[in-house]
Formats: structure tokens, C-alpha cells, sequence
């Protein structure tokens, strides 16, 4: 989905701004605070450890240091746990973070959205991806804008998508493998589920179309958690222009489907429009449907295409779980006639399947943590959160937790064949924000890693384990570069 809320201002936005007297002041604060060493352990029952620092600066430069290493952002959280124990708080960008590391936390944070914690506004986010958005709208609206949204992202509604997505997915690989070429599967990935999304979405499927949509879709992401001033150049103005150049195209979209010149395609924008005849309770405005329909693209591409990248790196890195995958694949291709494409239902028959896309979203954390604010005074296990606080949801800390899953290291999909404790495996967040796109991202795992074991067997052509830098979405620096060999 989207990147953490701690991004408020990033690298970037500072550097494109001339903040260069601003910067040394902080940097010889950050000095004088690392010498006085100001730190706030938990001297009093309930109070949490943690380290704020001098006001508003905190641990930020710390924090932006890890962000620009290639062990990635978590190394921040992780010294710090280490430092402090398994609750701890920082001062980031002005605000006090907590993280919150148990399973107790997450049920305690994800049951009580809207009531006590809700998503922080963030000016530049509501401007880049639209005040409309699901991760903009206070809790009536966001209520009735994800009851709409909902019915094409259900289970029973992807049975289209899953025979396209494989249709595109089996041409393009094997183009892969014919070239016999190293490729890297990121940017496969991110193109294939760009382009997935967007023919489910409003079936576009011209390639020079959907390149410029996710050209001006990456500056939208991009200026989302950015510094919000229209100054030419920086990310923020490059990403209101091309906000602007979407809801034009989005606009012109519905008003040519409006205008019945059209066949019906039965996609998405085509089940929203349905509604047009419906009380204003039962449809979208269009306002509603164009900012989501931006939202949904960004929310679904950068994660699935990190998680189709990870899925590769660890099934190369454990050959015992890669071959019973496969095993359980070509029984499935056996049963069906030659070059039929993949289904629904066959989903159904990957029970060792699900366990490597269950097993691949807890040890990749393709969202380290869910941030939330503090609407009121809170107690969680004893510990004390003000009102106003940060605090996020730590799953990655769950997923690595030795209590819930033994070896917590090892990639191990069988330990799915035993029941998880309730918030124990949360990549999908869980209550009213839980992921709208879930099921899709699972059949799309799905289908890749079917047609990924059943057809070939591959290399991985740098095994460079760095992490990509600025990203606060865990990514292999590489890209995981791979070469295909057909079975
Ligand atoms: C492996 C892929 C994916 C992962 C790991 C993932 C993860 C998540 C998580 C953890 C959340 C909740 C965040 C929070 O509580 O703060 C979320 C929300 C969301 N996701 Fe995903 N997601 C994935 C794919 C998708 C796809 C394919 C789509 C749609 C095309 C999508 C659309 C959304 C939307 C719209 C929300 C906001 C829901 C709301 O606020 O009500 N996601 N996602």
C-alpha cells in the first residue's frame, strides 16, 4: 500500500528547497544533543523508553541516516529495540513515535480505528492522491467509499482478472526465456502489475498510455509524503501536475463511457458508472471514484511487485521449498489441457502455494509498520500513549517475533499448516483499513508463482543481499536480476 507516515518530509524535499541554513542548524543540534545525550528511559511505571532528543529534531537524522543505508529504515527501529526493549518511542520530524511490538498492540490499535487512533492528515498526501481518497476521508465517508469500492476486489469477482493477469504474464515470460537474457524482476514486476491493475481498473491496455499514466502515477507517489509548496522542480509541484493530467484523463474516460458510445467492458470503472441511476447513499460521485481510482493504482503496484520480487529471492535461496512448489504445480498443469490458461478455481488446488505467498509476505514486510495517531490518552500493556502521538503498528516486529513463529529467519511456508494466533501475521493490516486489494495481490502471487515453477527454473544473477536506499518499501538493491531456463 502506501509508505509510512514518517516520510513527512524527505531527503529530497530538503534538498530541492534551499533549507542549506536550516540543515547545519540541525546537524550542530543533533551534536549538542548526542553529546548531552538526552534520553528518556522509562523511569516511571508506564512511560515508555525511548530517546526524544532536543524538540522537534529527536532522532531524525538518525533515522534518515538508516534511510539512506542499504541495510534500510527497520535498521532504525531494530538498534533501537535493541537499545531500549521491545516498546520504545523517538522524536521524528517534530512528532513522538512509538512502536508498538506485540500482537496485543496491533489488536488494540486495528480494533479501535476512527475511535482512538486514526490515520495522521497529511497535507501533501490529501493533495497529491485526492481529499476523496480512502486514506484521506474521516470515518463516515471512508465507510461508505470502501462498502463501494469493495465488490470488484472480492474473491468471486477476480475470476476475469486472474485468466488475464496470467494470459499477460505467460506471453511476457516467455519472451523472457527466448531471449535467454538476464532481466531484472522488479521492473518486470512493476510493469506487469501496473499494467494489471490498470486493465482491471479501466481496462486500458495501449502501451504508450499506460507507460505515461505511470509516469505521472510515480510523481504523484513520489510527492505524496513530500513538502508541500508549489515551487517548480521539486517533487511536490511535479507530482500536483501530474495529478492533474490523471483527473483529466480520468475525467474524459467517464464522460465518453457517459456518453453510451462505448461497449460495456465490465471492469471496474464500468461497475462504479452502474451506479449512476442509484440514490447519492448507493454510488460514488465522481470525485470519489477518480481519486480512488488513483489510489488503488498506487496502493496495488510498488507492493506486489515487491512481494513477486521477494517470492523469487527466497524460493532461489531454499530449493526444498521451491521444488515441493513445484511439484504441487505441475500436478496442476497435468490435470488441465495444454496451454489452457490458469483459473480461479485453480487457485484453490495451491494449498502449498498459498503457504509460499503467506510465508513470503511475513518475512518481506513489504510495510514494516502501520502508522497510526493517537486520538486520545491510551494504555497499551501498561505503557502510556498521549494523546497526539504517533504510533505504529510494528509488523514487522510480529513476523520476526521467535514466540509466534519458531526459526523466525527461516522461510518456512509448512508452518502455515498450523493456526495463527489471532494479529500474529497482519501484511494486510487488519479492521476497517485492512488492505482493499488482498485478495487480489494473493491471486496475483499466486498465478506468478505457478507459472514461475511449472515453466521454468531460474538464476539469480546477483545475490547481493544490500537493500534499496530511500525506500521505505524493503526492495533488493539488484532488483533480483534472473535468468530463465524453460522445464
Ligand atoms: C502484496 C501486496 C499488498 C500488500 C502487502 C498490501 C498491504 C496493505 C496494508 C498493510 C494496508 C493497510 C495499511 C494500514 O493499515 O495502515 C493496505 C491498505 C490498502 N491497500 Fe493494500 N497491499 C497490497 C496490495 C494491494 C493491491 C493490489 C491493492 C489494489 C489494487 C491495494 C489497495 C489498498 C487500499 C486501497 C488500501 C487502503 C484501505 C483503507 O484505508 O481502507 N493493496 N494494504
Amino acid at each position: 500500500m502506501i509508505p509510512s507516515e514518517l516520510f513527512e518530509l524527505t531527503i529530497s524535499s530538503l534538498a530541492a528547497s534551499n533549507y542549506v541554513p536550516i540543515i547545519v542548524s540541525v546537524v550542530l543540534a543533533v551534536l549538542f544533543s548526542k553529546a548531552l545525550g538526552i534520553r528518556v528511559k522509562g523511569q516511571k511505571a508506564g512511560s515508555i523508553p525511548g530517546r526524544l532528543g532536543l524538540p522537534f529534531l529527536g532522532e531524525t537524522f538518525s533515522f534518515l541516516s538508516a534511510t539512506n543505508s542499504t541495510k534500510g529504515c527497520y535498521e532504525f527501529v531494530r538498534l533501537r529495540r535493541s537499545w531500549h526493549g521491545r516498546w520504545f518511542k523517538t522524536r521524528i520530524f517534530g512528532k513522538v513515535h512509538v512502536f508498538a511490538p506485540s500482537t496485543e498492540a496491533a489488536k488494540a490499535i486495528f480494533t479501535n480505528e476512527f475511535v482512538h487512533f486514526n490515520k495522521g492528515y497529511v497535507k501533501s498526501m490529501a493533495d497529491a492522491v485526492g481529499k476523496k481518497s480512502l486514506l484521506c476521508v474521516a470515518h463516515d465517508s471512508h465507510r461508505r467509499i470502501r462498502r463501494l469500492l469493495s465488490e470488484p476486489f472480492s474473491m468471486n469477482s477476480l475470476s476475469k482478472f486472474v485468466t488475464k493477469f496470467d494470459q499477460m504474464l505467460s506471453k511476457r515470460m516467455r519472451k523472457f526465456e527466448e531471449d535467454g537474457k538476464s532481466f531484472v524482476v522488479l521492473d518486470f514486476a512493476m510493469k506487469i502489475s501496473f499494467d494489471a491493475i490498470c486493465d482491471m481498473l479501466m481496462s486500458i491496455t495501449d502501451e504508450s498510455l499506460l507507460r505515461q499514466i505511470e509516469k505521472d502515477c510515480t510523481d504523484v507517489s513520489n510527492a505524496m509524503l513530500s513538502f508541500p509548496v508549489m515551487i517548480p522542480g521539486t517533487r511536490y509541484f511535479k507530482g500536483i501536475k501530474a495529478r492533474n493530467r490523471l483527473m483529466e484523463r480520468f475525467r474524459e474516460m467517464i464522460a465518453s463511457r457517459r456518453s453510451g458510445n462505448e461497449a460495456q467492458r465490465g471492469d471496474f470503472l464500468d461497475s462504479m458508472l452502474e451506479r449512476d441511476e442509484l440514490p447519492n447513499e448507493e454510488k460514488l460521485s465522481d470525485s470519489e471514484i477518480m481519486d480512488n481510482l488513483l489510489t488503488l493504482i498506487i496502493a496495488g503496484q510498488t507492493t506486489t511487485a515487491a512481494a513477486m520480487m521477494w517470492s523469487i529471492k527466497f524460493l532461489d535461496e531454499n530449493r526444498e521449498a521451491q521444488e515441493k512448489l513445484r511439484e504441487e504445480q505441475l500436478l496442476i498443469s497435468r490435470r488441465k489441457p495444454e496451454s489452457s490458461l490458469f483459473t480461479l478455481e485453480d487457485t484453490n488446488s495451491m494449498s502449498y502455494g498459498l503457504k509460499v505467498v503467506k510465508e513470503t509476505l511475513r518475512m518481506s514486510n513489504v510495510l514494516m509498520w502501520y502508522p497510526r495517531v493517537a486520538l486520545t490518552d491510551f494504555t497499551i500493556e501498561g505503557y502510556e500513549i498521549k494523546k497526539g502521538w504517533h504510533v505504529n503498528a510494528d509488523a514487522t516486529c510480529i513476523h520476526y517475533d521467535p514466540a509466534l513463529y519458531k526459526d523466525p529467519l527461516q522461510f518456512n511456508p509448512s508452518r502455515f499448516e498450523e493456526m495463527q494466533k489471532p494479529y500474529s501475521f497482519i501484511p494486510f493490516g487488519s479492521g476497517p483499513r485492512t488492505c482493499l486489494g488482498m485478495n487480489m495481490a494473493k491471486v496475483t502471487m499466486l498465478v506468478f508463482l505457478h507459472r514461475l515453477t511449472s515453466g521454468y527454473r531460474w538464476t539469480v544473477d546477483d545475490l547481493d543481499p544490500s537493500l534499496e536506499k530511500k525506500s521505505h518499501i524493503p526492495r533488493l538493491r539488484s532488483g533480483c536480476p534472473i535468468t530463465l531456463k524453460a522445464i
